[in-house]
């Protein structure tokens, strides 16, 4: 197992207003006596604290090797004869009987980019009782414009312009790159909008995408938008990370815009995501002053002068 794996699920762990969302949210939705899936149970968290909450049978199913570590956790907690380990991607295992409640902190710094949405629909079918329930049922993505992140517009230039060859074009497509920063609200020009609100108990379509809209409020110079998630359960957000995230595991992240624009209170603009698990595109537009950008994680080319490969099937 890589040390690092064993840090990431530390860190973690020391996130604790994570984990007391997700215990209080967990106590929630399981009643006493109830089978539990724990999907992705990694220190074996989850699973421990469904067994503490009542939960009569948990399989705990993780892909990584940091499940040996969950076992001697459960061991040394003496909860090892509650908990079932199941080792594997949970799409590729089967459970000896179908559950009340299906648990994962599958989430990703902009919410779905974990897989939860095809992970759960997935786990439905084929775990879940008629009747049974998620944790967490849906997930929102929102996004606001901001002026923080200028970093990294220039920042791959002075390294390489340095040995006298102009890589001005390279420049400019490395800082269309997805990123992520913890961002401050100062930094930010408008309120959020949602980009997608996505409900766990349907199946999500393969490639995610929305459109958000903002006017601005603030004078400054932007430089992209920044993205957060909020997660749901017994409908309220239970989870959120909008700015300010500090001391959080979570990050925010940053879509940037290339080249900054300086912006005025009043301007509009529109930012259009298209979530493909394999690289993010975004297509930022400002009518008005006639800006247009094309951007994608996709190394780095814009979605507009590379012609992306074909889509999944199902
Ligand atoms: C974000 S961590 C959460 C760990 C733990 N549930 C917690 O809350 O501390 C996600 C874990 O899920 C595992 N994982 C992700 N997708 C999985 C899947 N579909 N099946 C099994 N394990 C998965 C990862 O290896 C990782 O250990």
């Amino acid at each position: 197992m890589a040390s690092s794996e064993v840090d990431w699920h530390r860190e973690m762990l020391a996130d604790l207003p994570r984990v007391r969302a997700m215990g209080a949210a967990l106590k929630a939705a399981l009643t006493p006596g109830e089978v539990v899936l724990d999907i992705g149970t990694g220190s074996g968290l989850l699973a421990m604290l469904a067994c503490a909450y009542g939960a009569s049978q948990v399989y705990a199913v993780e892909r990584g090797h940091i499940l040996e570590v969950a076992r001697q956790l459960a061991r040394h907690n003496g909860l090892e004869g509650r908990i079932q380990f199941i080792s594997g991607h949970s799409t590729a295992v089967e459970l000896p009987e179908r559950v009340d409640l299906v648990v994962a902190e599958l989430i990703g710094d902009f919410g779905l980019d974990e897989g939860i949405w095809s992970v759960f629909a997935d786990a439905r079918r084929r775990f879940l009782k008629p009747g049974g329930r998620l944790l967490p049922e849906g997930l929102a993505l929102h996004l606001a414009p901001t002026a923080e992140g200028a970093e990294f517009t220039n920042w791959v230039g002075p390294l390489w312009e340095e040995t006298g060859l102009d890589f001005g074009p390279l420049r400019a497509l490395a800082s269309q790159v997805s990123r992520n920063l913890w961002a401050a609200p100062d930094q930010l020009l408008a309120g959020g909008g949602c980009l997608l609100r996505c409900d766990l108990y349907q199946d999500g379509p393969l490639i995610p995408e929305g459109m958000v809209q903002a006017q601005i409020t603030r004078a400054g110079l932007l430089t992209g938008w920044v993205g957060w998630f909020e997660a749901f359960a017994g409908g309220q957000p239970f989870l959120d990370t909008r700015p300010p995230n500090t001391g959080s595991s979570w990050s925010n992240v940053f879509l940037p815009i290339g080249e900054p624009v300086a912006v005025e209170p009043g301007d509009q603009m529109t930012l259009s995501v298209r979530l493909d698990p394999r690289f993010w595109s975004w297509e930022f537009s400002m009518p008005r002053r006639g800006v247009v950008r094309q951007c994608s994680d996709f190394y780095s080319y814009p979605a507009g002068i590379f012609k992306p490969p074909p889509q999944p099937t199902r």
